[in-house]
């Protein structure tokens, strides 16, 4: 990622897959990262720890990842400050616990605001400023991930509003890098299987006090254990750098095998 600039929505949770991701590509020695959040209460500290600890300088900023002056403002600001963008790493998001009956078009809504249009204007802002030249970056080129989600794919990992969002995310990513042919710019979704983190802190204390619940939860993945923040951190480090450079359209699941199974029975001996 040498002289890569680049922006990630979403940083400012303690646990979040945002924060996590920030260090996972500050490790690869981009030249600046901008972490931004609607909330700014932990983003000046994260951005001093990731300049402190690794010399890449990174800006905190912050950011409505669904408003489109500030998508533009924030890639303005590097357009400015550095003359180029490289990537863009579109992960703010909102769950809700929601059933079918508490569902209303607000509800909806306020779901694909901030799930699905913050991705569409990241791709739409981010890849006009990616296609911008200069005696650095002599060529178009860029990289666009959004955070999806294995509920993209099917029933079983979040609400109706949730998961109709995440498929929407999934689908911008696939017309996008279609939209961005001969660019050079590609776009990628990666779908993480349960994370740690603050949005499913609830869900996960609520199953470790049911053994019931904690028995099934075990089965869930192929590897028995949740996934941490980190873990989708390195996928979104990887898709961003030079070493993804063929890859473009894809969702790219990260959830410790949970999407390659049926519902589990126990059919076998070993079981
Ligand atoms: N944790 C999981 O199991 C899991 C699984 C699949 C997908 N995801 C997705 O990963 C992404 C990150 O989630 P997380 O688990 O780290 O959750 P989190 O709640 O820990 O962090 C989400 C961050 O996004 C920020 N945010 C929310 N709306 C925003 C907006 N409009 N503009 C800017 N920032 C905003 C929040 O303030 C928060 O800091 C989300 O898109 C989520 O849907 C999470």
């Amino acid at each position: 990622m040498e002289n890569f600039v680049g922006i990630i929505t979403g940083c400012n949770a303690l646990t979040g897959i945002g924060r996590a991701t920030a260090y996972s590509i500050a490790k690869k020695n981009p030249k600046a990262i901008y972490v931004t959040d609607i909330k700014d209460s932990d983003l000046s500290t994260l951005a001093k720890d990731i300049t402190n600890t690794t010399g890449v300088e990174c800006i905190a900023k912050r950011v409505d990842a669904s408003s489109d002056e500030d998508i533009k403002g924030v890639i303005d600001d590097a357009m400015k400050r550095y003359g180029r963008l490289d990537f863009f790493y579109a992960n703010a998001g909102i769950g809700n616990a929601k059933s079918m009956a508490e569902q209303t078009k607000e509800v909806f809504t306020e779901m694909m605001v901030n799930n699905t249009w913050s991705v569409f204007a990241a791709v739409k802002y981010a890849s006009a400023a990616m296609e911008i030249t200069s005696s650095e970056k002599p060529k178009s080129a860029g990289s666009i991930v959004a955070t999806a989600s294995i509920a993209a794919a099917r029933s079983g990992a979040g609400s109706m509003s949730y998961a109709a969002s995440k498929a929407a995310v999934v689908n911008i990513c696939q017309t996008g890098a279609w939209r961005l042919h001969g660019k050079n710019i590609r776009v990628n979704a990666v779908c993480p299987g349960v994370i740690e983190t603050e949005m499913t802190r609830p869900l996960l204390e609520a199953i470790a006090k049911d053994p019931r619940k904690q028995r099934l939860a075990k089965l869930h993945t192929a590897l028995e254990r949740y996934g941490k923040p980190e873990e989708v951190g390195a996928m979104v480090a990887f898709l961003i750098s030079k070493d993804a450079s063929f890859i473009t359209g894809q969702a790219i699941t990260v959830d410790g095998g949970a999407t390659a199974a049926l519902p589990y029975l126990p059919l076998f001996a070993d079981s």
